[in-house]
């Protein structure tokens, strides 16, 4: 996982903080929802995933000497609400997908209204968690849920599908499918990346260089997506492989080819260390995390 100029101790800090996400995803997606809804939750987002926008929450909030607590609240509500966003992702209506992080997508395990209702469970589970009654600030509960509304709702990640839906079998050019995958993709992890600076103490500045980092990666990472669905097989994957170009989708690599894709996800991730250096943060976990991003095979 860890790339050639990273230091080693970086794989002990994700080994460390994806045991934490996965301990409070176990402790706070419940087993006992109705009807079954607990089982096909839990089937949707435990066990599997890379966990990537948890760790940019952890790392930002780290950078910032941020609130462990609120962090790690943050860190699984947007690891809910992207769970959510593949759970529908993948249903017949969307991209009619049978395989997600190497098992069945829930719609076939479970059946189609069940995911349905999953995915909108595990969206409000996750404004749940952003506001216990104690342990967060009140005002900082309302600012994560907003940083996070506003990244899923229309102007971010539903908005985005929207257009991708909208999109398919039609060419578009560079800056509308720029436009499209800066909102499917990567308004969540720009919010990521932000929630875990609002746990701590940051100024205007480095807030705007963390936002400017946040939005290369997250474009960057959809970028990558859009070639490993060319370049890897649906094994290493755990999801369909080819589905892109089966499906017809517009994406950097039917739009400006395989190697010119290559570059353009090379030169977001020199946008983004850029970004970092601006923010003049000790932020070198953030920088692995973008190497991470670019240089992943799954
Ligand atoms: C896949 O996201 C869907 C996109 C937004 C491109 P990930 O590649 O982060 O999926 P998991 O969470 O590791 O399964
Ligand atoms: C998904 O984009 C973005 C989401 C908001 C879920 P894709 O449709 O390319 O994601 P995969 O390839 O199915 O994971
Ligand atoms: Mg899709
Ligand atoms: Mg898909
Ligand atoms: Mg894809």
């Amino acid at each position: 996982m860890r790339p050639p100029h990273v230091a080693p101790e970086f794989d002990d800090w994700v080994r460390a903080s994806l045991a934490e996400v996965e301990s409070a995803l176990e402790r706070w997606v419940p087993a006992d929802a109705p009807a079954g809804l607990g089982a096909a939750m839990r089937y949707g987002v435990l066990d599997g995933g890379k966990r990537l926008r948890p760790l940019l929450v952890r790392a930002a909030a780290e950078a910032v000497g941020g609130d462990a607590e609120a962090a790690l609240r943050a860190g699984v509500a947007v690891e809910l609400i992207h769970a959510y966003s593949l759970v529908h992702d993948d249903l017949p209506c969307m991209d009619n997908d049978v395989l997600r992080r190497g098992k069945p997508t829930v719609h076939v395990a479970y059946g189609e209204a069940q995911a349905l209702l999953t995915g909108d469970a595990m969206q409000a589970l996750a404004f749940e968690l952003l506001t216990p009654s104690s342990g967060v600030a009140p005002a900082l509960q309302a600012r994560l849920c907003g940083l996070l509304a506003r990244a899923a709702g229309h102007a971010g990640m539903a908005g985005g599908q929207a257009i991708d839906l909208a999109s398919t079998g039609r060419r578009l050019d560079e800056p509308a499918l720029r436009d499209m995958h800066m909102r499917k993709t990567g308004a969540l992890l720009r919010a990521s990346v932000l929630m875990g600076a609002a746990c701590g103490d940051v100024g205007a500045d480095a807030w705007c260089a963390l936002a400017d980092y946040g939005a290369a990666i997250g474009l960057a990472f959809q970028v990558v997506d859009d070639i490993l669905d060319v370049t890897q097989p649906s094994q290493t994957l755990g999801k369909t492989a080819g589905k892109d170009r089966e499906s017809n989708k517009p994406t950097y690599v039917s739009v400006l080819g395989l190697a010119a894709s290559r570059e353009r996800a090379f030169a977001l991730r020199e946008e983004a260390l850029e970004a970092l250096e601006r923010s003049a943060l000790p932020a070198q976990r953030l920088r692995a995390l973008a190497h991470l991003v670019v240089d992943r095979t799954s």
